[in-house]
């Protein structure tokens, strides 16, 4: 149902109290506005209007005005109600006026009008649905402070937008909800969380967690998998251990998913050991790793250095018949070229040709990009001069000559420029197309001259070519 209201209408209502602060309104005034706004066909709930009105006062640590506004809408026949009266006299509370909060109480047993739902429900949703976040926010904080009804729906709504403006505020609307014994709904959890891994509150997602767990609120494995995961997201570790530490008390199966969560939180807090742990106890649990869980691990010992770690993971996951991916490849291959062990490269990289055809050619544009930066051109040449022919390879020549280039090795560039001319007639043109659009933009021209006139002089470009256009400045 869309709201009656429109929302610049009810921000006008929000903002009234601000008009009285900082344009000296009487208060007579901003009640005049209010009664105008409302003959003007708003539904609004005067009653509603009067708890907005006190609490932007209050707000404004105006409590004074607060408490004579009240009186005042109350003899205009608004029927201040529960919520308004809690506002002012949590004022006085406040401000340790013990007196004063207590005759506002006694006014609030004696003239006060029972909140209506339905009426806070609508004006919540019209301010979320236009935005007025932080509105909706304090217009909340006064129902739920108060201990008023609320809405599980309504509630759901306002921890996923507050969760942007205000962490702490999403937190409180979701402890009070908990605390009627409801849950909330998945996606308030995951707006809630991200919110709070944004603002660095980690321990007070795992509380809110701690309770969660202690009342049941996780089913199932997905329900599990949600907890651990903005958990480790959040580097409380320790405590999504815990967790499935728990799962397996109940006797229920963590599952992958969130065994998977951990190990990435484990590896990016450079828990090694820990992680080490897990990996063991994944097996003695009947869990076997997937492609994720060896991918978790080895890029983490691919980027450390680990090369025996990694060796001896790849040669498990095949063992185990888990099938890498180019994840998996291209961070092998790299971390060998980076130890210039260029054969071992060459054996992984012969690996994914046999696994996967087109795999292999995404991985070999890694493979040659990471041989170039060590200086292995030698070895990059033999790989690009043995590929099999189902291996699409025409970026990597490029990739390849282009390096040959740039680091002058002009000699080298022009053996392989004939070796394609000769055994990959058909791509030949092409390749060297592209080569000239991308030398063109390279930095110093001077070795690209260089290579041009060896060309020139192999008789491997024309004379009139638009080879020759690159280094026509030689002639001029
Ligand atoms: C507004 O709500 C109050 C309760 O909060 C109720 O007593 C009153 O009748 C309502 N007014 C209208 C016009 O609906
Ligand atoms: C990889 O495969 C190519 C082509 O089949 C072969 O020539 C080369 O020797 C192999 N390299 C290694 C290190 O096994």
């Amino acid at each position: 149902m869309a709201p009656p209201w429109p929302a610049p209408r009810l921000l006008l209502l929000r903002r009234l109290p601000d008009a009285l602060a900082h344009f000296s309104l009487l208060l007579d005034e901003v009640l005049r506005l209010v009664d105008a706004v409302h003959h003007q066909g708003d539904s609004i709930n005067k009653s509603v209007v009067a708890a907005m009105v006190v609490d932007g006062l209050c707000r404004e640590r105006r409590i004074e005005d607060a408490w004579r506004a009240l009186e005042d809408m109350r003899l205009r026949g608004w029927k201040p109600d529960f919520v308004a009266y809690r506002i002012v006299s949590e004022g006085f509370r406040l401000s340790e006026r013990a007196e004063e909060e207590g005759r506002i109480l006694k006014q609030k047993r004696k003239l006060g009008v029972a909140p209506r739902k339905e009426d806070y429900r609508e004006v919540l949703l019209a301010l979320v649905s236009g935005r007025q976040i932080s509105d909706a926010k304090e217009m909340a904080e006064a129902i739920v402070l108060g201990d008023f009804p609320i809405d599980d729906d309504v509630l759901n709504l306002l921890v996923c937008s507050v969760s942007e403006v205000d962490a702490d505020a999403a937190i409180m609307f979701c402890k009070f909800m908990i605390g009627k014994e409801r849950f909330p709904s998945i996606q308030m959890i995951v707006q809630l969380c991200e919110g709070l891994c944004k603002n660095g509150k980690g321990d007070e997602m795992w509380e809110m967690f701690r309770v969660l767990l202690d009342k049941g609120y996780c089913t199932s494995e997905r329900d599990y998998h949600l907890v651990v995961s903005f958990l480790g997201k959040a580097g409380k570790v320790r405590e999504a251990y815990d967790v499935i530490k728990e799962i397996k008390r109940k006797k229920l199966d963590p599952g992958i998913s969130s065994y998977n969560s951990l190990m990435v939180a484990l590896c990016r807090n450079d828990l090694l050991r820990p992680a080490k742990k897990l990996w063991d106890e994944m097996f003695t649990s009947g869990c076997s790793p997937n492609l994720q869980t060896y991918n978790i691990l080895i890029t983490k010992f691919a980027e450390i250095g680990e090369s025996e770690q990694v060796q001896q993971l790849f040669d498990h996951m095949v063992l185990k018949g888990v099938a890498p991916d180019s994840t998996t490849y291209t961070s092998v291959i790299t971390m060998l070229c980076q130890e210039n062990k260029y054969e071992q490269a060459e054996e992984i990289f012969n690996k994914s040709v046999a696994q996967d055809p087109k795999l292999a050619s995404s991985v070999l544009t890694v493979f040659v990009i990471a041989l170039c930066k060590q200086g292995g051109f030698k070895a990059a040449v033999g790989v690009m001069s043995s590929l099999p022919s189902n291996i699409e390879s025409f970026n990597s020549h490029v990739i390849l000559l282009k390096c040959l280039t740039d680091v002058e090795e002009i000699e080298m560039a022009s053996e392989h420029i004939k070796w394609l001319r000769r055994y990959c007639s058909s791509a030949f043109q092409n390749i060297m197309n592209e080569l000239m659009a991308s030398l063109s933009t390279s930095a110093s021209l001077q070795p690209v001259r260089k290579l041009v006139c060896y060309l020139h002089s192999q008789g491997l470009v024309n004379e009139v070519g638009p080879w020759m256009k690159l280094i026509e400045d030689d002639y001029a």
